[in-house]
């Protein structure tokens, strides 16, 4: 709803099967030196990149990452949409590995160009908190800064990991619009079990 037809202050009932959550957008118009204990090669974590990314494998990691915080906005879309998207030529996928095993997710989209969105990013539960995230986020400044883009940005939202914006302020992020996304619940719309993310109780 625009602004001026929302009331300015107040509530606004949610029905039930959806989700409210505050969105948070930031950017990063000056890129920072990059962190030098990420470019030792000595790293537990490595970055790959997905170049054609199948679909399986796709949806697993998404949901490897995301199905704690509720992220079902690539559940939802169908076979043809989803590897529209995840092969286009300006979409790069890049798993975080550990262990031998893909762990994390970042996805650039170039579409927009010369602004570039941090589409996804995260790491797995058990990697939160041990440096995956940092590491990551200095893969992700890298490859954008080398495109030399107007600005990168990224939204993320109150069903996100609690320390995300912090994290992304720490990286280099100004925060500078927000908003509020009412969206289907993907646990009511069938996309995630009915156990995902229970710090969010299904109404
Ligand atoms: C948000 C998320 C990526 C953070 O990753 P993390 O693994 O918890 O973070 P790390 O342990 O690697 O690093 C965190 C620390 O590095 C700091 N840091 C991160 N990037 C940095 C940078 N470029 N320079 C300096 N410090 C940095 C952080 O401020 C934090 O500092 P602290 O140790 O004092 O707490 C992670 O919680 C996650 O994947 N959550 C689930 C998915 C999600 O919510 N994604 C974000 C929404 S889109």
């Amino acid at each position: 709803m625009p602004l001026d037809e929302a009331p300015q202050n107040g509530y606004m009932d949610v029905p039930s099967g959806k989700l409210a959550a505050v969105v948070t957008y930031l950017e990063m118009r000056t890129f920072p030196e990059p962190l030098h204990d990420e470019a030792d090669g000595a790293s537990e974590f490595q970055l790959r990149h997905v170049a054609r990314p199948e679909l399986e494998w796709y949806r697993s990691l998404y949901r490897a990452v995301g199905e704690n915080w509720l992220w079902s906005s690539r559940l939802a879309k169908d076979d043809a949409d989803l590897l529209a998207i995840v092969r286009h030529p300006a979409v790069d996928v890049h798993a975080l590995t550990h262990k031998g095993r893909d762990r994390g997710i970042l996805e650039l989209d170039r579409r927009r160009f010369p602004e570039i969105e941090l589409a996804f990013f995260g790491v797995a539960p058990e990697l939160v908190g041990r440096g995956a995230g940092r590491f990551l986020i200095g893969r992700a400044v890298e490859l954008a800064r080398s495109f030399k883009p107007d600005r990168f940005w990224l939204h993320t939202c109150t069903l996100d990991h609690p320390k995300a914006i912090g994290f992304y302020r720490q990286a280099g992020f100004t925060a500078y619009r927000r908003a509020v996304q009412i969206l289907d619940d993907p646990r009511v719309a069938g996309y995630l079990p009915r156990t995902a993310g229970p710090q969010v109780p299904i109404l």
